[in-house]
């Protein structure tokens, strides 16, 4: 089983990340969006937040991995792509990126500025490191915002990835799902 990067396709540690980082992060999403409109006597009031922000937390550490796991390994060839496709791909790969530890970042802010610290499920802890009044609302404003950004660019990445697959009947989707042909 191959480990790395190849020219032909990517590595298991690649694909394992980057579906455990999608479904993380639509799961996340939902989660919000759910858990913000609960009642303060529903019974995940309180374990509902805790879960959304040690997943966030433990998805924080894979997007720092991720990053500089790509850094040190080459990246599958494109050459079936056009130029548009390249560059298009590219601007939303990076894009990932510091979309998502923004709204990592920020989701670490609302839950740290008033000095409280995050319980990793009962794992580990996360202190505060930054405290400032008012900083809780304005990340909360960042988050959410931030949130939908990646939600459409995830829309536009998946679009994008269906139409390779079924459209252009190139073997990208496949090399994200499978890793590279054992006869390329
Ligand atoms: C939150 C959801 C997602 C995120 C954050 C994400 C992120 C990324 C990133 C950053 C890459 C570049 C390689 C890497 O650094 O890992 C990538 C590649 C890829 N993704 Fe996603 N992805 C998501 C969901 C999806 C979904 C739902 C699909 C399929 C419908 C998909 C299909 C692919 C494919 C086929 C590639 C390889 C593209 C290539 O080789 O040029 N991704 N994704
Ligand atoms: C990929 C990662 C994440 C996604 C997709 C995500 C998504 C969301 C969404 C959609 C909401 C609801 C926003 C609203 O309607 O007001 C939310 C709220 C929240 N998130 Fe995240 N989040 C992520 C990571 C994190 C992390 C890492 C933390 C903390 C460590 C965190 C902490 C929170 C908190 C505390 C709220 C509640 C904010 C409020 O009460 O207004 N999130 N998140």
């Amino acid at each position: 089983m191959l480990i790395f990067d190849t020219r032909t396709g990517y590595g298991v540690l690649s694909r394992l990340i980057h579906w455990i980082m999608a479904l993380g992060v639509l799961f996340l999403f939902g989660l919000g969006l759910w858990m913000v409109d609960l009642d303060y006597y529903s019974p995940y009031y309180t374990l509902a937040p805790n879960v959304h922000r040690s997943i966030g937390i433990l998805l924080l550490m894979l997007l720092v991995f991720r990053f500089g796991w790509r850094l040190i390994n080459t990246h599958p060839d494109d050459d079936d792509l056009t130029a548009f496709e390249r560059i298009a791909a590219r601007f939303v790969h990076w894009g990932f990126y510091p979309l998502l530890l923004g709204l990592m970042v920020s989701g670490y802010l609302i839950s740290t500025a008033d000095g409280h610290t995050i319980e990793v499920f009962d794992w580990f802890s996360v202190p505060s490191i930054y405290q400032r009044k008012g900083l809780e609302d304005t990340a909360g404003e960042v988050h959410e915002i931030l949130a939908y950004l990646t939600i459409a660019l995830v829309a536009l990445h998946s679009a994008a990835a269906l139409k390779h697959h079924f459209i252009d009947r190139s073997r990208t989707l496949a090399r994200m799902w499978s890793g590279p042909p054992t006869n390329p």
